[in-house]
């Protein structure tokens, strides 16, 4: 298996016949800045799920042991990104996050053994990283899921009370996703989180991710996100706030 370009068993990949996201919201969300305000000021408390508590305690020491600089891939979905990420950073160990074991089943292992592939919720295992004092290189968070309809804002990874736990990690951040809104969205949370951000159109030449390849053979329009955080100079939200 290593060195496969693709990491995708037999009869996996997908057709190009996806559609296009739809929805009534046709902008930034009008709650957006209330939101991403809100959670600023106050990051979720909630517990984490026992099952990301125990998966995170599962990788804890290996992590520490291999004193490698850190990549997060989360939503990888079936780890075909998580792969070909190990190999675009060979000097890192990079985990792939996603919370269905159904899609990490199907994960073909590639040579490299520089990549984890953990069942988990990401926000709760942002915020255990956090805790435990991980800070990461990068961040890659591919083609989460939409969650288009305007009254699941909050599902959104922007519009979620673990958004603060994301921007703690650090890291430089690229988000990609067939929606404009949503990169506009996330590009929009991170200015008011003090981050200079920029989204752009952009031409994927090798797909990292089986969504991306099914989007782009299906003549979507790909945008990305990219961010290299606690390089900011502008005050945060948070900070507007107490002022
Ligand atoms: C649209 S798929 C994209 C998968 C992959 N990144 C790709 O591009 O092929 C979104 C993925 O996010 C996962 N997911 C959704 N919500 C999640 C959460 N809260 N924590 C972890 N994974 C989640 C789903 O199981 C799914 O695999």
């Amino acid at each position: 298996m290593a060195g496969q370009s693709a990491n995708i068993k037999p009869g996996q990949d997908m057709q190009g016949n996806s559609r296009e996201v739809s929805s009534s919201q046709q902008g930034c969300h009008e709650q957006l800045e209330a939101v991403v305000r809100k959670h600023l000021a106050e990051p979720s408390r909630r517990p984490p799920a026992e099952h990301t508590r125990a998966a995170f305690e599962s990788i804890r020491a290996q992590v520490a042991a291999a004193g490698k600089p850190l990549v997060l891939d989360s939503f990888c979905g079936t780890g075909m990104s998580t792969a070909l990420l190990a190999e675009r950073h060979p000097d890192c160990l990079v985990i792939g996050l996603d919370k269905s074991a159904h899609r990490l089943q199907k994960h073909a292992a590639a040579g490299n053994d520089n990549y984890l592939l953990v069942q988990a919720e990401c926000g709760d295992f942002w915020r255990l990283a956090l805790d435990a004092g991980w800070r990461l290189q990068h961040h890659y968070l591919l083609y989460p899921n939409p969650w288009p309809k305007p009254g699941q804002l909050k599902r959104r990874v922007h519009g979620s009370a673990d958004f603060p736990a994301l921007l703690a990690l650090g890291g430089s951040i690229e988000l990609r996703s067939n929606w404009q809104v949503y990169v506009e969205e996330f590009t929009r949370a991170l200015e008011l989180a003090g981050e200079s951000a920029s989204s752009e159109l952009f031409t994927c030449a090798q797909p990292l991710t089986l969504f991306e390849r099914k989007y782009a053979d299906s003549g979507h329009r790909l945008w990305r996100c990219r961010c290299q955080l606690g390089h900011n100079t502008r005050p945060s939200a948070a900070e507007h706030q107490t002022r």
